[in-house]
């Protein structure tokens, strides 16, 4: 069944590249980043393990544990490490799941039988520290993703859980937010020191509060 935001993120134990990982235990209380990918050897998922293992380091800041998952074997996972070291720079520094008998594929349904009936698709779920669903995206084996905006979404949802905003089309960390429209005027004057512009009473806009 599919995984909708808000569910409990299915707990698993799986070979990986780095041992055996039991995901809530891995994750502990921060977030996690768990992404599928098609398949071993393949153009695309090199250049992608590759980034994340370059950009861990913006991951950590954001106490966010990322974990890959593909349904080749650990023999192959090992031999394609070498590779993207080598293209791209940057050994793998996160565990990649060896998922061979799709156990942790079907769990969060990442194969999707009328785009392919056999390797998964792009997805990625952000997981929160109270191991609820926070984010599900979904791309095709040929499109990339972006680094930058899952690092971007991770900073909006990790700011909106914590204080009572929303951000706005193209937000990036550090511009303006929207106060949530349940907050009224009156309680919003304690949550928002710094003031806020009203457009409409539904749209008012503040400074980042916790910057
Ligand atoms: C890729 O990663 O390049 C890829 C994987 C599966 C199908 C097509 C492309």
């Amino acid at each position: 069944m599919a995984i909708r935001l808000g569910d409990e993120a299915p707990d698993f134990t799986a070979e990986t590249t780095e041992g055996t990982v039991a995901l809530h235990d891995y994750l502990g209380d921060g977030w996690g980043l768990l992404f599928s990918h098609p398949k071993d050897f393949t153009p695309v998922c090199t250049t992608e393990l590759g980034a994340f293992a370059t950009r861990k380091g913006e991951f950590d800041q954001r106490n966010v544990k990322l974990i890959g998952v593909s349904v080749d074997p650990l023999d192959s996972h090992k031999k394609w490490a070498g590779d993207i070291e080598e293209t791209q720079g940057t050994a793998l520094n996160y565990p990649l799941i060896a998922d061979p008998e799709r156990k942790v594929a079907d769990l969060y349904d990442m194969i999707h039988p009328n785009a392919n009936d056999t390797l998964t698709v792009r997805s990625v779920f952000v997981i929160g520290p109270d191991k609820k669903v926070k984010l599900t995206l979904t791309y095709p084996a040929s499109t990339g993703r972006n680094v930058d905006e899952l690092l971007r979404v991770i900073d909006s949802l990790q700011l909106t859980a914590g204080y009572s905003v929303a951000t706005p089309v193209n937000w990036n960390d550090g511009d303006d937010v929207i106060i949530v429209p349940a907050i009224s005027d009156e309680d919003a004057k304690a949550k928002f020191p710094k003031g806020w512009n009203t457009l409409k009473p539904y749209l008012r806009i503040t400074p980042q509060p916790n910057k």
